[in-house]
């Protein structure tokens, strides 16, 4: 991250590097991160490029891997109306829920001195969501060995993008590892399907949604490696996203006085003590601030990559076919032409005046175009829900004598060892 901000600092908003050892085209300004993803995004593909291969054996043809064009926008098409917004309140009860459990998780650590691991006690309670939301089960007892194989994929994945060799191809620790961590993930959601489709049970979770939905060309119902695919990038993708970003919330609140003293205001005054429900996050603007703000500074899926199908030309670079384009948000957020003092936690870069005063794409951190995150609003939502039942219970603080959390580069951006905080009842 560090080589990738100073590079854009000296070499400007489009430039070429090498990552394990494949040369790569940065576009790093607003303008040319909606280029590639949105206003020509039929031009850039996924199909053959080294971040997306790497991770083929785990994500097979699943909506996050698929190259793109036509039959992605199949999928696509078949997938969407599942995550609507009003499709997606109905499973905010599981958030909900899930939410009070962590805090009831948290009770024999408050008040007693003893840091907890936000960031494990998040990532069950993650995982937990989205395992209710798709296949209304409760995961407690299969669900540390998933925690366990996703970390797993995670380090390897991130670790062979630093350091390529040995690469998976030869026999090796990493390779052994990503195998098993790749069996276990599968097996875990497979699992899941059979069950379902082994009962005839009929239920209106994701899974019940994905299995009735159709083609709108034939009328067909998605194929069964087709949904082994899909309900694993679907658990996949919002499962160590969104246990980052509670963490990496959490953290910020607990280090920053005068936010959370605003942010417990809203929560008290819109709430008066009530449990939160889908209705009132339109209220929570300030939370919603933070929420933004923390994905800006700690975006958790902060890098992608595209390459181009055909030639062409980017703010007046020429652009060959077959170039590998790189995108980090973890930079652009901090594109110093769009974020005065980018460092500076300030979730008042969100309010809507703030918001449009900049370039759309200089905040991205859900992607953008076709291929926008299809988890968006499930997972604002959850993050939502999280903070403002958290802090209806507790007030939370950065152990005094603890450094800083640093991230780590994996697929993700990890808090390191996770996030730990005191806990103290409200
Ligand atoms: C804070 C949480 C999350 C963040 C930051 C995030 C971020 C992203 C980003 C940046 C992309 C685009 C990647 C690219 O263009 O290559 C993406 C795609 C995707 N996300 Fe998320 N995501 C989050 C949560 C979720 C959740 C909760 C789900 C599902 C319930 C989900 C499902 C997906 C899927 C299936 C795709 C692929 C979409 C496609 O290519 O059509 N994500 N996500």
């Amino acid at each position: 991250m560090t080589f990738l901000t100073k590079s854009a600092a000296r070499y400007g908003d489009i430039f070429k590097f090498h990552i394990l050892g494949f040369p790569m085209v940065m576009v790093n300004h607003p303008d040319h991160v909606e280029h590639v993803l949105v206003r020509r995004a039929e031009n850039y593909t996924k199909q053959g490029v080294v971040i997306f291969d790497l991770a083929e054996t785990v994500l097979g043809n699943g909506l996050i891997r698929t190259p793109g064009g036509p039959d992605h926008a199949r999928q696509r098409k078949l997938m969407q109306p599942t995550f609507r917004p009003n499709v997606v309140g109905f499973f905010t009860q599981n958030m909900i829920q899930e939410a009070i459990h962590l805090t009831e998780m948290w009770r024999p650590s408050a008040g007693k001195g003893t840091p907890v691991n936000v960031t494990d006690d998040a990532g069950q309670i993650a995982l937990r969501i989205v395992t209710r939301s798709l296949f209304s089960a409760d995961v407690s007892e299969t669900a540390r060995d998933f925690e366990l194989a996703f970390a797993d994929a995670n380090e390897v994945l991130g670790s062979l993008f630093r350091n390529p060799f040995p690469p998976l191809s030869f026999p090796s620790r990493r390779r052994t590892m990503m195998r098993s961590a790749t069996k276990r993930m599968k097996t875990f959601v497979e699992n899941f399907v059979d069950r379902r489709i082994a009962t005839n049970d009929v239920r209106d979770d994701l899974l019940g949604m994905l299995m009735r939905a159709t083609y709108e060309d034939d009328g067909g119902h998605m194929p069964i490696k087709q949904l082994y695919d899909e309900v694993l990038n679907l658990v996949i993708a919002a499962f160590e996203t969104t246990t980052s970003g509670i963490s990496w919330a959490l953290y910020l609140i607990a280090k920053h006085a005068e936010v959370g003293r605003r942010f417990v205001n809203e929560i008290d005054t819109q709430l008066q003590g009530r449990i939160p429900t889908y209705q009132d996050l339109n209220n929570l603007t300030y939370t919603r601030q933070i929420v933004d703000e923390t994905l800006r500074l700690y975006s958790p899926a902060y890098q992608t990559m595209r390459a181009a199908i055909e030639d062409d030309d980017i703010g007046g670079y020429h652009v060959p076919a077959g170039t590998n384009i790189y995108l980090n948000s973890y930079v652009t957020h901090r594109h110093p032409n769009f974020w005065q003092d980018p460092e500076k936690f300030d979730p008042e870069r969100f309010t809507p005046e703030a918001i449009a005063e900049r370039p759309k794409h200089a905040y991205f951190p859900f992607g953008s175009g076709p291929r926008i995150c299809i988890g968006k609003y499930f997972a604002l939502a959850e993050l939502q829900l999280i903070l403002a039942i958290v802090a209806q219970r507790y007030r939370l603080e950065i152990p005094p004598d603890q450094g800083p959390t640093v991230a780590d580069q994996l697929i993700t951006l990890h808090p390191r060892g996770g996030v730990r905080l005191l806990v103290h009842e409200r």
